[in-house]
């Protein structure tokens, strides 16, 4: 298929107008665009035609077996597909537009190909310009999940879209780099009124309760906890996901205790993903330094973190150390992407 890419900077408005208006044709007659929002570029369909799913994971190269979320131009027009709630209403007055997906009864006109066969639906109303104005002017709901082949990471800037996707949508939307560089935080509420975290994201557990003053339980899966029962026969197969080509492993433990570890590593060609302030210790070993920003900031190296890792598959490391992150605030959705990426290989030091 040939693919056209069109730039949609803030730059230069009339051309982002124009090739917004070409991609919500495309949307609208049944094509597929690939569109930056405020997390991870996404892979557009039209969510109430039939065949968006199929169309969608057939670029993605896998089966349609994971349901999509569904974006809106306006909280409201939720209501055209789903059932929507008082608390779904307070969540979009707190985080909507944003990086929020909410979990909500779907209407029977949505077809159940989106939703993998489920009754629910997720439902997000991302804040880039560029997002809402393509959903806007397609005038129908847009069913998009990231835009990377299976397996690898989310694209945070259209070039990683394009590596991924080139020829296998009709066009590509450039709209800069992602602000939040993880996906959507995905609450589900429960029936005794509390929010169920599916994932992590730049809206974290600690303001959703603030905010709303409700309880957030997180799903044992976001911290890597197996079901009951649940035996791990191959964890790299079960887990590994916006994994790197080399091997990823985390260490836990003090900035000193990783310093000594990684002093003591012989292999050949060791990275790690570095904090600002561990740079200085660590120049003088033969260890390739990916810098992710000061410890604290993690808004910075969420912004980064699947850029690093997508990098890294150009340079041929034997392995990737990284710090485990802290599960609080937007450190869990960090903690979260990380465990996935190293098919849990943590080194507690
Ligand atoms: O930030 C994001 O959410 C990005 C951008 C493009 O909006 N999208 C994204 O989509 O990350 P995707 O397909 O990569 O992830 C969707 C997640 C999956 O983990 C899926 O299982 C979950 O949403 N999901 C979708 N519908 C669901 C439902 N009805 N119940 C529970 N989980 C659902
Ligand atoms: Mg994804």
């Amino acid at each position: 298929m040939e693919t056209r890419y069109q730039y949609a900077l803030p730059d230069d408005p009339l051309q982002a107008q124009s090739a917004v208006e070409e991609a919500a044709d495309i949307i609208r007659t049944g094509g597929l665009v690939i569109f930056p929002t405020e997390t991870v570029y996404g892979l557009g369909a039209n969510a109430l035609f039939e065949d968006a799913a199929a169309k969608i994971y057939a670029a993605k190269g896998r089966p349609a077996d994971n349901p999509l979320i569904v974006h809106v131009a306006h909280p409201k027009d939720a209501e055209g597909f789903a059932h929507t709630t008082p608390l779904y209403y307070r969540l979009a007055e707190a985080f909507m537009p944003g990086p929020l997906t909410v979990i909500l009864a779907a209407k029977d006109n949505l077809p159940r190909t989106v939703t993998a066969g489920l009754d629910t639906v997720a439902v997000r109303c991302p804040s880039h310009p560029v997002a809402a104005a393509l959903i806007e002017a397609s005038g129908v709901p847009i069913a998009a999940p990231s835009a990377n082949l299976s397996g690898s990471p989310s694209p945070t800037n259209a070039l990683h879209a394009k590596d991924d996707m080139w020829g296998r949508v009709d066009m590509i939307l450039d709209g800069g780099e992602c602000l939040c560089g993880v996906e959507s935080t995905i609450v589900k509420p429960e029936e005794d009124g509390s929010l169920l975290l599916l994932r992590p994201g730049s809206v974290t557990k600690e303001a959703l309760e603030t905010r709303l003053g409700v309880t957030v339980r997180v799903a044992p899966a976001v911290l890597g906890q197996l079901k009951e029962g649940e035996k791990v026969l191959s964890p790299g197969m079960k887990y590994r996901h916006y994994a790197p080509k080399a091997q990823f492993i985390l260490l836990d433990g003090t900035a000193e205790s990783r310093i000594k570890f990684l002093a003591e590593q012989k292999n050949n060609k060791i990275a790690y993903l570095c904090y600002d302030e561990e740079g200085e210790a660590l120049s003088a070993l033969p260890v390739k330094l990916l810098f992710i920003g000061k410890e604290q900031d993690t808004q910075a190296q969420a912004q980064v973190l699947f850029r690093i890792l997508r990098d890294t598959d150009k340079e041929g490391f034997d392995v990737i150390y990284a710090p485990l992150p802290k599960t609080e605030g937007l450190g869990l959705a960090l903690y979260n992407r990380m465990i996935r990426a190293a098919a849990h290989q943590i080194i507690s030091l």
